[in-house]
C-alpha cells in the first residue's frame, strides 16, 4: 500500500472521498515531486480532506492551492493551503487564479465533473501547468452519464475531447493539413488513461527522429515489402500505396492488408 492510501486509510481529519484505486495512479505520477519545493491545484475542495493529503503527502515545501464554488471551503485555508472560491467553467475567473499563483507543477480536477467544466478548465489552466508538470483530470466516467452531459461517443464530452490528444501526440508524423504540430503537440510526452483518470505529462519536445546503430547485415536495407519479392507483387505493392494516397486525401479507410 503506498504512502497515500496508507494516509487515506489512517485518515482522522477532515473528511476525504476517493475512489480506491486512484492511489496507485496519484503515486505513480506524483512521487516524483514529494518533498520539492512545487506548486499543486485541486479543483474541487469539498471537506478539505484531500488538501490536508497532498500536504502530509507532499511534504512542507509544497504550496497547495484549491478551487471550489462553495464558499464554507475558505474555511479550511491552513499553512501552506490557499483556496480560491469560484467556479472551474468560469474563464475570467480562472485566469485571475492564474495571475496569483505560480507556474504549477501538479494540477489535479475532481471539481464538478461536468463537461463544460472539465473543458473549460483545461483549456485555461493547462498552459499554467510547468514544463515538466502533470494534468490529471478524474471522475472520467462522467463522460458517460447523461446527467453531467456525458454518454458513449457523444460529442461535447471530455472523453471526446481528450481523443484528438492521440492526434496531436503524433503530429509531427502526420503528412495531412488536418493534422499539424501544436503547442500540445510540442510540451507533452505523453498521455495516460486509466479507467476514470487521464493523466498529460509535460516535458519540452522538438521533433522525433530515429537513428541506427550495429552492423547492417545486408547490403541494402529497405523495410519495405518489394525487396526480392515478383514483379505482379511488387506491382499490387505500387497500386496499393498509390489507391491509399488517395484515399488518405479523401480520408476514406485504406485499402489492403496494413
Ligand atoms: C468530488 S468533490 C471534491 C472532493 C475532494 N477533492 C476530496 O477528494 O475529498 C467535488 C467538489 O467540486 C466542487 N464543485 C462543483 N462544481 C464546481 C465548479 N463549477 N467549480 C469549482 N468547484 C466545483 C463541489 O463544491 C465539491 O466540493
Amino acid at each position: 500500500m503506498n504512502d497515500l492510501e496508507k494516509y487515506f486509510r489512517g485518515n482522522n481529519q477532515r473528511l476525504i472521498h476517493k475512489w480506491i484505486h486512484y492511489f496507485d495512479i496519484y503515486d505513480r505520477h506524483f512521487c516524483r515531486f514529494r518533498n520539492k519545493e512545487i506548486t499543486i491545484l485541486e479543483i474541487g475542495v469539498s471537506q478539505g480532506g484531500s488538501l490536508q493529503m497532498w500536504k502530509s503527502y507532499f511534504g512542507n515545501k509544497a504550496k497547495i492551492y484549491g478551487i471550489d464554488v462553495d464558499p464554507r471551503c475558505k474555511a479550511f485555508e491552513e499553512e501552506n493551503i490557499q483556496i480560491f472560491i469560484g467556479s472551474q467553467s468560469d474563464r475570467n475567473f480562472l485566469r485571475k487564479v492564474k495571475e496569483q499563483i505560480p507556474p504549477i507543477d501538479i494540477l489535479i480536477d475532481d471539481g464538478g465533473h461536468t463537461m463544460k467544466q472539465q473543458i473549460v478548465s483545461f483549456e485555461e489552466l493547462f498552459n499554467h501547468v510547468k514544463e515538466d508538470g502533470v494534468y490529471l483530470c478524474e471522475d472520467l466516467h462522467s463522460s458517460y452519464w447523461l446527467e453531467f452531459g456525458g454518454g458513449h461517443k457523444r460529442s461535447g464530452t471530455f472523453i471526446e475531447y481528450s481523443k484528438n490528444f492521440i492526434d496531436f501526440l503524433h503530429a509531427y508524423h502526420s503528412k495531412q493539413k488536418s493534422l499539424q504540430v501544436n503547442s500540445f503537440t510540442k510540451t507533452v510526452d505523453s498521455v495516460h488513461y486509466y479507467d476514470s483518470i487521464i493523466v498529460v505529462e509535460k516535458k519540452k519536445r522538438e521533433e522525433p527522429y530515429s537513428e541506427r546503430t550495429g552492423t547492417a547485415s545486408f547490403q541494402n536495407i529497405n523495410y519495405n515489402e518489394t525487396q526480392s519479392v515478383s514483379p505482379v507483387t511488387k506491382f499490387a505493392y505500387k497500386f496499393r500505396k498509390g489507391a491509399n494516397r488517395l484515399l488518405q486525401y479523401l480520408r476514406f479507410k485504406n485499402v489492403g492488408n496494413h
